[in-house]
């Protein structure tokens, strides 16, 4: 096979694989993108039907070609004329319709997505950073509001509402299995509705380009059980846990004692760094740097020696670590369950 066989073969692959699976907005998982994928097949569906009709009159005028009259090729038939004339008419006003219903039912879907939510909603307030997602639940006790990053648990069933907002430059909230895109804009707050109809990880995608790490700024939303969401809920309150292992508390003591508390808060402790993700239970979470890699000890320890290796131009600096102090370090961020 040639090379560019086989690069349109893996083209073709991917482009087929990205229609299925957890970030697809054609496997729709919640009401939002159910109705957005109901718009997108209706278009679709009237978009092929016209293009049929069009193939299938272009096929019949070319088989069917007359003769023109050998002695007047010019000459125009008033009768024929006058039923093209008639056709055409018609033709533009089918037209002007198929536009019109099309613009109604999108119109008609924006409505009701806009409309969708309400007061029971669980509210949550995503902030989009170069590049990665700051999360935070809001609750009118200040004690049981919760940060957390790159990761959104939500209860099965119940409407979720995000209020969008972005601390630097303009990114995009885009969950496909749950609901159709949003802009995170700085200076300004959008709000977004989503609900899970079944537990599973949906994976999202900034969809906005925000910078040199835009691709590698994706997020996970895990839908779970009420029961499930609200234990989960109750372990992230807690502060940090107290490190099992010798490593871990040598892990302890030189994270406390280097810059990583400058960016990085883990509650229980002195670090209280704002500008980078919360790590008080970073070992609980699916992944590391927004997506970018499995979240394990291994990769903390890869992530944590050189980050702009595998991010480059991301905030998280290279931070002077000896072997023994990196294996520690890692050894205690595991432990953050
Ligand atoms: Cu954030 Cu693209």
């Amino acid at each position: 096979m040639t090379s560019a066989r086989l690069a349109l073969l893996s083209a073709a692959t991917a482009a087929v694989a990205g229609c299925e699976g957890r970030q697809s907005a054609l496997d729709p998982q919640g009401p939002g993108a159910e109705r957005i994928a109901d718009l997108f097949w209706l278009f679709t569906g009237v978009s092929a039907a016209v293009w049929l009709a069009v193939m299938a009159a272009l096929a019949a005028a070319l088989l069917r070609q007359r003769p023109l009259p050998a002695d007047e090729p010019l000459r125009l038939d008033p009768a024929r004329e006058g039923r093209m004339a008639r056709l055409v008419a018609v033709l533009v006003l089918a037209t002007a319709a198929v536009l019109v219903g099309l613009t109604g039912a999108s119109y008609l879907v924006n409505k009701s997505l806009a409309e969708m939510g309400g007061e029971d909603a669980l509210r949550i307030r995503v902030t989009g950073q170069q590049w990665w997602w700051q999360v935070r639940y809001e609750s009118a006790e200040p004690a049981r509001t919760l940060t957390t990053a790159n990761e959104i648990h939500i209860p099965v069933g119940r409407p979720v509402r995000l209020t969008l907002a972005s601390s630097d430059v303009i990114h995009s909230f885009w969950v496909p299995s749950l609901m159709g895109k949003q802009d995170l804009v700085t200076g300004r707050e959008n709000e977004l509705v989503l609900t899970a109809r079944r537990p599973g990880v949906y994976r999202g995608q900034c969809a906005e380009f925000c910078g040199w790490q835009h691709a590698r700024m994706a997020i996970l939303v895990v839908a779970e059980e009420p029961e499930a969401f609200q234990a989960w809920y109750e372990a992230q309150l807690a502060p940090a846990a107290e490190p099992a292992s010798a490593a871990a508390r040598r892990g302890r003591d030189v994270f406390l004692s280097k810059a990583c508390i400058l960016c990085h808060a883990v509650q229980g402790t002195p670090a209280g760094g704002r500008t980078g993700p919360d790590l008080t239970h970073v070992g609980s979470r699916r992944s590391l740097a927004a997506g970018t890699l499995p979240n394990s000890r291994g990769a903390l320890a890869a992530w944590i020696a050189d980050p702009q290796a595998i991010k480059p131009g991301s905030r998280m600096p290279n931070v002077p670590l000896s072997g023994d102090e990196l294996d520690a370090v890692a050894a205690y961020l595991a432990g953050l369950q």
